[in-house]
Order: structure tokens, then C-alpha cells, then sequence
């Protein structure tokens, strides 16, 4: 491929979430032997990088994303050499491995936290945020008044909570046991810098950074505007010198190592802060606002009705906002999404739909990252009761908003919340028909999917049209083309209530993706000015036995059709 270009511009990840991976030990925990037992899945897979989310020593209030210690394995993954093993592994079949760095905050267990809380003359007393209230009014959870400021924590209550050894409160963003760290210190970034400069001494490729626009909060911590619905969250991204830490970081780490920033809240213009061509800046970051256009601005689980114009035009705008150098990850799924085939497909068409967001996801400018269990086509489960609940930022939205008085109870707003809980991502991949789907031999931390005979790794392996084997297929034309890669990207038909469909150009080559993003059968008719003298068909979705007829007459198409043509 084009040898000016870093490895990770044409590579394809896989994101792992270690919990609900594969468990070797009978705990009901995925754990790393566990991974490394399906190294050579993700080997016939074809992908290229392994993002491993957290493995280190945490609480696990958030399952890792509270990290206690970042230079040692969670005992219940494993140990530093099954890490060692992992890494060995993936890297003897060419696989890199990119981990995830949680440095936005740390968990109130890490040694740091731990001194700083002790005493306001504690040398760790600035790695974090520490601010008397208004009043001197010890207050519970409400926001009574008494709050350093008026910022509220992203899944609920204040994003203060006061700790009675030295009579201050602490800042945090997500949970209460997730503690913000204090970037404007040196030292903090240094300590994280040292971090990251530990793992790449021990051979990793790559870094995902968590939250990584919230690093810079405003000077003085001013108080929200009410009229921006009183999350701290908006207050908080994209603060005055996010880029400034992220440059001097990047720097530091090199163009070879990739860096992945996870940014909430990010307009495409502001993303042009964060991403370029020039070796001090991100590799690419990950956007939300397309996995966003269903989600209400009112309460935290409202739902928004959307259209596919409206998504078509965010990823037009992204795929052009960040043409001159920039680079984006493309994903519909990880571990904080509902699956993509139940909020964006259609699970009767479940593989027709798996396969046709698939067709997006990788033949889009940028780099795809595929999420367990996606590549099988896995859907949501279903939630009937609270207790099933084991998502942190999920549980405390209900408590508060029963706490509030907004709702009596779980089952008012149990639909809502099985559209959107995180936990929709993190019920056990889906091995095979055995008991609890190949995944434990014990009982699994979470609920499987009820679907799990029907939908399984071993059975997507012997059928040649599973989701399983579109996947392999699409990686492998990717890898074949760069126009997939790096090509221009421009919309056809933007009004189109059903049909999806855009050009690649790379030089002379030129490639016409055409998907029926809906369970009806539109008529695909050719703009004018798509001018072609022969087409080739690379890719479909296996929906009928002569693809060409979609580009060469005015057809209609199958529910989900998906095509990949060359025209010249
Ligand atoms: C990121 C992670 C999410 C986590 C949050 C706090 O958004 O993806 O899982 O809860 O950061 O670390």
C-alpha cells in the first residue's frame, strides 16, 4: 500500500472487552488466558490490531475504567506474564496491540487519590481537583446549594462529593470513585506520560485514550449555564489547552505509536484542533455525533426520532471535515453502545443489516474498529428486570432519577433503557450452542443474550454467508484497496429516505458503494453524472446471483442490499 502512510491508516481493529470475552478459569469473568485461546480466531478474521480495553488493577466500579494501578493486571484477568503471553501471541501472527489508556481520571483507590485525600499539604494533594463549598454545610447527595460549583457528574447527582478528612470536596465527571486528575499540574503529566512510556517499553503499539477532550478543564471551574442543561460534561470538553497536553504527549510518543482519542461532545470543527498530518498530533480520534442522532437533549434516556438524510450528512461532514490530513476512527459499536444491527438494522433482516453496516463501516475514509461479537452479527439482549442491570452508569441514572422523584420506578422506563443501556454490548460473546454460549463454565457476571444457540461464532464459521465471513471479505477488500482507504469520499443521492449510497476516488480509480439502508425495497437509479464505461463487482452482500444488474438497470433492492463496485 502507500508506503508514506503510517500502519494504522490501513489497518482494522478489534476491540476487546476483557469481562465478557472468553473466562478460561470457570469464574464467570473473561479473563486474558481466556484471550489468548482465541488469538487465532482474530488471526482467521483477518483483522490487524487488538484494542484491549483496561486490564489493569481497578475496582472495577466501572469495570477497569477506574484504574487503581496502571502498571499491573487486575487479578481477575490474569497476570502480568498472561499479559506478556497475550502480547507475544498477537504479535507472532502480525496482530499489534493497542491498550487502553484511562487518564482523564483515576479510580479513588489508586495510591495517588489514596494520599491526596489525607491531608491538603499531601505532595498528591494537586493531582486532582479540590475545592471547598459554598457553605460549610456538610451536604449529602443533592445538589443543595453547597457545591464548589453547579456542574453535574454525566450519569447523575453533583460532580462534587465532599470528603470530611481535610472538609473539601473532589471533582469528578463520571462516578464518584472515578476522580478527575489535574492535567494543569506538570507533574501529573509526566507521571501519565511515564505510563504510557512503561507500556511501550513492554511492546505495545498503540494507545486509546479515554475521554481525552475533558483533560483541560476551564480556568476557575466556572459555574454551567443552565440554559446548556447543567452537565458538567459541555463545560468541560475541548478545554483551553487540550491540545497543547495532547501535542507535547504525542510528541513525546512518536508517529509509529498510534493514538486513538476518545472525544465526546466534538463539532468537526473543533476536531481540527486535535488530528493532522503532522507527526505531533492524534492518529485519529472517535466522534460521536453519528452514534448520537437517536439520543434526546432531555432526560438522559430520551429517545430522538432520526432519519437516514440526517445520518448521512453527519458522516458526509465528517468524511470532508477531515479530508486535508485529518483521520477518524469508524465504528457503530463498542462497549458504551447498544448493537448496531438492533438500533440502526433490523434484527428480522439480522444478517442482511449486520452485513450492509459492515459495508459502510469499511468502505469509509478512515479506520474501522470492530467490536466483539459484531463481526457474528450479535444484537441486543433483553432487560426485564433491574436486577439484570450490571452497567455502573446505568444503575445510577435510575437511582437518581427515582432518588429525584422523575420516575417511580424501573419499569417505567425499562424500554427506554433497553434501547440504550451499555450493557447491551457487554453480555458474553457468543461462542457456540454449549451452555452459556462457550463463554463459562460457570455462572457468567451478566445475563447471555437469549439468542445465543442461533447466533454463535461456530455456526457463522460453516455457513459461507454468515456475517462472520462478509466481515473476513470486507477486511480483505480493504486490504486490496486503497481507494477504500484514503479515496475521496462524495454522497449521491443525500435526500434519499432509504438508500445510501457515495463515491470513493482515489487518482484514476474509482469506486461506487451503493446500500439499502432499510427494510423496503427502493429503486436504485444511477445520478447522471456517475459516468462509467464498465463496473466490476468487489463486494455484495449476497442478496442475488447477478450484482452487476444494480448499477446497470434501474432496479429495486433487496431489504439491506449492499454492493461495492469499481467503475471505470
Ligand atoms: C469512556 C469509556 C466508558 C467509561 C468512561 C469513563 O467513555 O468508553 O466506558 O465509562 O469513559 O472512563
Amino acid at each position: 500500500m502507500d508506503e508514506e502512510s503510517p500502519w494504522w491508516k490501513e489497518a482494522t481493529v478489534y476491540q476487546i472487552y476483557p469481562r465478557s470475552f472468553n473466562d478460561s478459569d470457570g469464574d464467570g469473568v473473561g479473563d486474558i488466558p481466556g484471550i489468548i485461546e482465541r488469538v487465532d480466531y482474530l488471526d482467521d478474521l483477518g483483522i490487524d490490531a487488538v484494542w484491549l480495553s483496561p486490564v489493569y488493577g481497578s475496582p472495577h466500579v466501572d469495570n477497569g475504567y477506574d484504574v487503581s494501578d496502571y502498571r499491573a493486571i487486575a487479578e481477575e484477568y490474569g497476570t502480568m506474564a498472561d499479559w506478556e503471553r497475550l502480547r507475544s501471541e498477537l504479535h507472532d501472527r502480525g496482530i499489534r496491540l493497542i491498550m487502553d489508556l484511562v487518564i482523564n481520571h483515576t479510580s479513588v483507590e489508586h495510591e495517588w487519590f489514596v494520599d491526596a485525600r489525607q491531608s491538603s499539604d499531601s505532595d498528591y494533594r494537586e493531582y486532582y481537583f479540590w475545592r471547598s463549598g459554598e457553605t460549610d454545610e456538610k451536604d449529602d447527595d443533592r445538589d443543595d446549594g453547597s457545591q464548589p460549583n453547579n456542574w453535574r457528574a454525566l450519569w447523575g447527582g453533583p460532580a462534587w462529593t465532599y470528603d470530611d478528612a481535610t472538609d473539601e470536596h473532589y471533582l469528578h465527571l463520571f462516578h464518584d470513585r472515578q476522580a478527575e486528575l489535574n492535567w494543569e499540574n506538570e507533574a501529573v503529566r509526566e507521571e501519565l506520560f511515564k505510563v504510557a512510556e512503561w507500556w511501550l517499553d513492554r511492546g505495545v503499539d498503540g494507545f486509546r485514550l479515554d475521554s481525552i477532550n475533558l483533560i483541560s478543564k476551564p480556568d476557575e471551574l466556572p459555574d454551567a449555564d443552565p440554559e446548556e442543561g447543567l452537565t458538567g460534561l459541555h463545560e468541560v470538553v475541548n478545554g483551553p489547552r487540550v491540545d497543547e497536553y495532547l501535542r507535547a504527549f504525542c510528541r513525546r510518543l512518536g508517529n509509529d505509536v498510534v493514538t486513538i482519542g476518545e472525544m465526546p461532545d466534538l463539532s468537526v470543527e473543533e476536531a481540527r484542533r486535535y488530528v493532522g498530518d503532522k507527526d505531533e498530533n492524534l492518529s485519529m480520534l472517535l466522534s460521536f455525533e453519528h452514534v448520537e442522532l437517536d439520543r434526546g437533549t432531555g432526560a438522559r434516556w430520551a429517545p430522538r426520532d432520526w432519519e437516514l438524510p440526517k445520518l448521512k450528512r453527519v458522516i458526509e461532514r465528517w468524511q470532508e471535515g477531515l479530508a486535508d490530513g485529518g483521520w477518524q476512527g469508524l465504528y457503530f459499536n463498542n462497549h458504551d453502545q447498544p448493537r448496531a444491527v438492533s438500533r440502526l438494522g433490523d434484527e428480522e433482516h439480522r444478517r442482511a443489516s449486520a452485513t450492509a453496516l459492515a459495508t459502510l463501516l469499511f468502505t469509509l475514509r478512515g479506520m474501522p474498529l470492530l467490536y466483539q461479537g459484531e463481526e457474528l452479527g450479535m444484537t441486543n439482549p433483553r432487560f426485564d428486570r433491574f436486577e439484570e442491570i450490571r452497567d455502573v452508569a446505568t444503575r445510577l441514572s435510575v437511582e437518581h432519577a427515582i432518588d429525584l422523584g422523575n420516575i417511580s420506578g424501573f419499569e417505567e422506563v425499562r424500554e427506554l433503557i433497553n434501547n440504550r443501556t451499555r450493557d447491551n454490548a457487554r453480555t458474553p460473546m457468543q461462542w457456540s450452542a454449549a451452555t452459556n454460549a462457550g463463554f463459562t463454565d460457570g455462572e457468567p457476571w451478566i445475563k447471555l443474550n437469549d439468542n445465543y444457540e442461533r447466533v454463535n461464532a461456530e455456526r457463522e464459521w460453516s455457513d459461507p454467508d454468515s456475517v462472520w465471513q462478509n466481515y473476513r471479505q470486507l477486511i480483505e477488500l480493504r486490504n486490496e484497496h486503497p481507494v477504500l482507504v484514503h479515496g475521496e469520499f462524495d454522497l449521491l443521492l443525500p435526500e434519499h429516505p432509504e438508500l445510501f449510497s457515495y463515491v470513493r476516488t482515489l487518482n484514476d480509480e474509482r469506486v461506487l458503494v451503493v446500500l439499502n439502508f432499510s427494510s423496503k425495497t427502493p429503486m436504485f437509479e444511477l445520478p447522471d453524472d456517475v459516468v462509467f464505461e464498465s463496473v466490476e463487482t468487489l463486494y455484495h452482500n449476497g442478496l442475488r446471483s447477478d450484482p452487476h444488474s444494480v448499477v446497470e438497470a434501474d432496479t429495486t433492492l433487496r431489504p439491506w442490499e449492499a454492493s461495492v463496485y469499481r467503475l471505470s
